[in-house]
């Protein structure tokens, strides 16, 4: 989806997203993380999950495109950050830079391991890869075998519902699709799996239930 669309979504406070709390899958797998690992977390919003696995010792690198979810985040938890510029031109990031934080502020989909300052040990996707206009996901998983080192993790967290009944986000994102955009270079293992109620507006196209999928993927290669 388009900047627009989610900068709106922040500025209206449609952010249905956001949990207060981290998030409980992230807490379960978090001791399978290397110690001290080098962690992205792609498209943040404004997640409490960034602080939590920095203060668990991680250091934690955080994409979101829009200015207001970047700055609630530093605001919310009380972050005064020192300002630095990555990349250049079309893919130019400020970066918000705090002690084991930072902040990436720009698209996801144009960062590179230069801008992230090299490649990383593990990614966190919790409902970062169901925001994507589907016609995106390649790019956007190409990207993340880019960034992270062989051998690595992606921790992904993603919702599958009757797609036939509404457009998203979040987009269905199911095991076959997973399989599908990441079997070839990741192994994958599912750890949870659960039923979850739609919010409101699926429930009103007739989406009355959601899956919730956990899976731990290894870069092969
Ligand atoms: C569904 S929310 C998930 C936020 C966060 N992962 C969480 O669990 O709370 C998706 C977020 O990604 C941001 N976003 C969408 N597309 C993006 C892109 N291409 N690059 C960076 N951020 C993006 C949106 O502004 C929004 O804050």
């Amino acid at each position: 989806m388009k900047h627009e669309f989610w900068s709106e979504r922040w500025q209206q406070g449609r952010i249905g997203f956001h949990l207060g709390q981290p998030h409980d899958w992230l807490v379960a797998v978090e001791p399978r993380f290397p110690k001290s690992a080098r962690v992205y977390v792609p498209l943040c919003g404004k997640t409490v999950d960034l602080v939590w696995l920095r203060d668990r010792g991680h250091e934690v690198i955080g994409c979101e495109f829009v200015a207001h979810a970047v700055q609630d985040f530093l605001h919310e938890q009380g972050i005064s950050a020192t300002l630095e510029h990555r990349g250049s031109g079309a893919a130019s990031f400020p970066c918000h830079r705090t002690p084991g934080l930072s902040i990436l502020q720009g698209d996801a989909l144009d960062l590179s391991p230069e801008i992230l300052g090299g490649t990383v040990d593990v990614i966190f996707d919790r409902a970062a890869l169901v925001a994507l206009d589907p016609a995106c996901r390649q790019r956007y998983v190409d990207g993340l075998h880019r960034l992270l080192k062989p051998g690595g993790h992606l921790l992904l967290i993603a919702f599958a519902y009757d797609q036939s009944r509404i457009a998203g986000p979040p987009w269905s994102v199911d095991a076959d699709t997973i399989e599908s955009l990441l079997g070839d270079r990741f192994s994958i293992e599912t750890i949870a799996v659960r039923s979850e109620e739609g919010n409101p507006r699926f429930q009103e196209a007739g989406v009355t239930e959601m899956e919730e999928r956990c899976c731990w993927l290894t870069r092969k290669d």
